[in-house]
């Protein structure tokens, strides 16, 4: 029997290509309050059109309004692990933004928790643009007067005390600071109550991706002469994000990490800050896309998608765990 997999917010971005990437080798049960083409809030960037998914029927489960039919759909299905994606980043005020987004990650990590199923949650790696302000080298690689890799000891360690602050996601994302603001706030909240629900119930797994800018897009392209994003190294190009929940999903499903973790994803980049120790020594994995390689040159300045002399993972070789 294949393993059963919960997607929530399977209708966006990182949701299809999850779906793409896993769906002959897992029992998928897919749930978002946006079903078919319905245009979701995908981060004003891109959309897959149409939804790779949308092959597949959709719940409808408004996760914020409908706890019990998610409660009801966890008991009927019994899933092995739940996948989070659902959240919404804009087109909203920052109140709705916050309000939301609690609600949604309090429904699926306590619910989860009280049904003892596996879960891995999408924070962002914006929840550390606060200590990356703090951090006086990479401030300047902020503001792009520095260019020499950081030794191990000088990366940001995942466990460090989380310290966004208003002042640098207002410096980091000019004219959406509040929106922005508001929601890596509720990222923040949502790695918290992940911690202490693990800490409150030995045996459970959770884990958080601190997931890179993740889309389809040449993102040299997208920024157009603001560069900053690209030059911190953010980036999960969709083949490292697909290689990475393939490695995530082999360590938890077969039972070779249990508890609370967090991982940092990103492609590589020369100025890498974020490190990549957990992701090497808890999952053995290695980013392969080199994104000033693959990106940075003048002729790629385009749409990328389904354009990589890499060709994107396929599932033949998930779900090891099965007998
Ligand atoms: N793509 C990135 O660059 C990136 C980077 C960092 C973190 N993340 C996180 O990864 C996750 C997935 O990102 P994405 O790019 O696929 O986003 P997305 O906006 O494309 O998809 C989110 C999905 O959640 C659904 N949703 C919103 N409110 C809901 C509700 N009340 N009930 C049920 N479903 C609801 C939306 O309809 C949408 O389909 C999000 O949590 C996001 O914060 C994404």
């Amino acid at each position: 029997m294949p393993a059963r997999v919960v997607i929530t917010g399977a209708n966006g971005y990182v949701g299809c290509v999850l779906y793409d990437l896993l769906n002959s080798a897992y029992d998928l049960v897919l749930v978002d309050n946006k079903t078919g083409d319905d245009p979701h809030n995908r981060f004003g960037l891109e959309t897959i059109s149409p939804p790779a998914c949308s092959a597949k029927s959709i719940i409808p489960i408004d996760l914020v309004e409908e706890r019990i039919k998610f409660a009801y759909l966890l008991d009927e299905c019994k899933p092995d692990l739940v996948i989070h994606l659902a959240g919404i980043l804009e087109n909203q005020t920052p109140d709705t933004i916050t309000r939301k987004n609690l609600a949604i990650n309090t429904n699926v990590v306590e619910l989860c928790a009280e049904k003892g199923i596996k879960l891995i949650a999408m924070s962002s790696v914006m929840v550390m643009y606060g200590a990356a302000m703090h951090n006086a080298k990479i401030k300047s690689i902020l503001e792009r007067k520095a260019i020499a890799p950081l030794s191990e000891e000088e990366k940001i360690k995942l466990n460090d005390p989380l310290m966004n602050t208003e002042e640098a996601i207002t410096e980091f994302n000019p004219g959406k600071s509040e929106q922005n603001f508001a929601y890596i706030k509720t990222k923040e909240r949502l790695e918290e109550l992940a911690q202490t629900t693990v800490r409150s119930k030995p045996g459970l797994t959770i884990a958080i991706i601190r997931l890179g800018w993740a889309g389809i897009r040449n993102p040299y392209a997208l920024e157009g002469e603001d560069t900053k994003f690209t030059e911190t190294s953010v980036y999960l190009d969709q083949i490292d994000l697909r290689s990475f929940m393939l490695k995530l999903l082999e360590a938890i499903l077969c039972g070779h990490i249990e508890g609370y973790h967090c991982y940092c994803p990103i492609s590589k980049h020369p100025q890498s800050w974020i490190s990549l120790k957990a992701c090497q020594e808890e999952l053995d994995w290695e980013p392969s896309v080199d994104i000033i390689e693959k990106y940075a040159r003048p002729a790629d300045l385009a749409l990328t998608f389904g354009g990589s002399s890499q060709s994107l993972l396929t599932t033949s070789t998930v779900n090891p765990c099965e007998p």
